[in-house]
């Protein structure tokens, strides 16, 4: 295709997608005209984009299934909805394609391993320590209505941090560059989906907001730039990892947990390879973008509907403190009514709204329906939770739903808040782990009751609130930790 050919059909393709984006409004009102398109056709729809392409809109398990779980080779992830992504999170695991994305996942898989993410639970119950700390002293102070965003965001990143870095930024009780930095670049990723004339690098990087989006880039990449040259170097030297501990620093050298950067750097494939230091500086700054919102959303919305659930709130911290009367805070595992609490809000409220994708190869869904290579397939995570066809009254928060009783005739795709199939989350036991350590120490510390102010769904990069999901806090004398 000619250049002037490309300009004209990439121009008119950001038109048709920033239509359509503006069509499904980000608002609570945008979600209920999803709730209202699933009423209407309950599997699927398609929007045309002009002669050439198309949208399709998916809504049900049956249809979805088919589209998550094709193989990677044939799954491309969509420029028009993840390029914004790439100047900051570069060519990593969430935005690359084909061989490369799979090499990249065979190399981070085990940093995912189960008995990996045990040594990370000490640090969930550090961080959630800081924070539940800083809220007995507000409540104290008579401050005892809290926006849980606000907390939980910098609490999900200082854990985050630790994890990844073993890097204690202290972001909970002051403010840091960084931290500032990492805010900043969501905020502007979505500010700029919503400006049709910012889709257009050339205007973009001329703008302000292009320069605050590439500040707040070099103060990111500088970070972790560096730590992962200090760390590759240290490794050359020690040959294994050692170095800070997670206990906030107060400790003298002790041989401290193997972080996310040390155990990308020790990964190789058959052949001897690994990451390069610049891979590695991708997949970190992925998981910091991919980690902390996501997990914040999704915690803060628990408590929200448990805030609004009193009876499930009361089950939920007798389940934690019969569990916790005689055993450590590492065995969380075993919650078995809380974790029913966990997955009803994150089917209600998943902090993931959607995913998109494009296909090499005509899909076929059900009923020998083709979807045409090349189409834009938005799965929709929002969607497919509130399809009354698979959840009958789909608004009501109900955790006896995840009953293994009522769920083993259920589709194995009518809950995908992590996506499903080869590109699904692969930080979804670490994320579960941290839902249930915080959401159980916050239970059995606080009572939560609602704030007092409506609650308007905002979905944004992630599922927030307009103005903050606002809770009352109440300090209970928990039995000793
Ligand atoms: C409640 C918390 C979380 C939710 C709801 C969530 C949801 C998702 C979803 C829906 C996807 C698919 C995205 C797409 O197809 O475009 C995804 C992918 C991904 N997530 Fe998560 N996530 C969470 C936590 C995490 C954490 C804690 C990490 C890392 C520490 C992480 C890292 C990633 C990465 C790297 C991918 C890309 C995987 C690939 O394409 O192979 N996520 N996540």
């Amino acid at each position: 295709m000619c250049f002037y050919l490309r300009v004209c059909v990439c121009f008119y393709l950001r038109v048709c997608v920033w239509c359509v984006c503006v069509c499904m409004r980000s608002t609570e009102e945008g979600l209920q005209a999803v709730d209202q398109l699933v009423r209407t056709y309950s599997h699927s729809c398609s929007w045309f984009l002009g002669p050439f392409y198309s949208l399709v809109r998916l809504f049900h398990p049956d249809y979805i299934k088919p589209l998550l779980l094709a193989p990677a080779s044939i799954t491309v992830k969509d420029e028009l909805f993840y390029g914004f992504l790439r100047p900051w999170l570069g060519q990593s695991l969430l935005l690359s394609n084909g061989d490369d994305w799979f090499r990249r996942r065979r190399l981070l898989t085990p940093a995912f391993h189960f008995d990996i993410l045990k040594n990370y639970v000490k640090i969930f119950n550090h961080s959630s320590d800081i924070m539940h700390s800083k809220w007995r002293r507000l409540v104290a102070e008579g401050e005892s209505r809290q926006d849980m965003f606000n907390h939980i965001s910098l609490m999900t990143l200082d854990s985050l941090l630790r994890c990844t870095f073993s890097y204690n930024s202290n972001c909970q009780e002051s403010s840091s560059e960084y931290i500032a930095a990492i805010f900043e670049l969501s905020t502007l990723v979505i500010e700029r989906r919503g400006r049709i004339l910012h889709h257009w690098d050339c205007l973009y990087w001329r703008s302000p907001e292009g320069q605050r989006f590439k500040q707040a880039c070099s103060v990111v990449h500088g970070f972790t730039r560096t730590v992962v040259q200090e760390r590759r170097a240290q490794l050359l030297h020690r040959g294994e990892p050692e170095g800070p501990d997670t206990t906030g620093g107060e400790e003298k050298k002790k041989k401290r947990v193997a972080d996310f950067i040390d155990l990308l750097l020790l990964s190789k494939d058959e052949d001897g390879h690994g990451l390069t230091d610049e891979e590695i500086k991708a997949e970190a700054d992925t998981f910091m973008f991919g980690g902390h919102d996501t997990t914040a959303s999704g915690i803060s919305w628990v408590l929200y509907n448990l805030s609004q659930h009193q009876d499930y709130q009361d089950r939920c911290r007798a389940e934690v403190n019969d569990l916790l009367q005689d055993r450590k805070t590492e065995d969380l595992d075993c919650l078995p009514f809380t974790t029913m609490c966990i997955k009803e809000s994150l089917r209600l409220h998943s902090p993931v709204s959607a995913v998109t994708r494009r296909y090499t190869k005509d899909m076929t869904v059900p009923g020998g329906r083709v979807i045409p290579q090349g189409s834009i397939c938005l799965v929709s995570i929002y969607g497919n939770h509130h399809n009354p066809e698979i959840w009958p009254d789909p608004d009501v928060y109900n955790p006896m739903r995840f009953d293994p009783e009522n769920s083993k005739d259920r589709s194995s795709h009518a809950f995908i808040p992590f996506s499903s199939g080869p590109r699904n989350c692969i930080g979804q036991k670490f994320a579960m782990a941290e839902l249930r350590v915080v959401v159980a120490l916050t239970l059995r510390r606080f009572r939560l009751t609602p704030g007092g102010v409506e609650v308007r769904r905002l979905p944004q990069l992630v599922l927030r609130a307009e103005g903050g999901l606002w809770l009352t806090l109440e300090t209970l004398d928990a039995p000793q930790d």
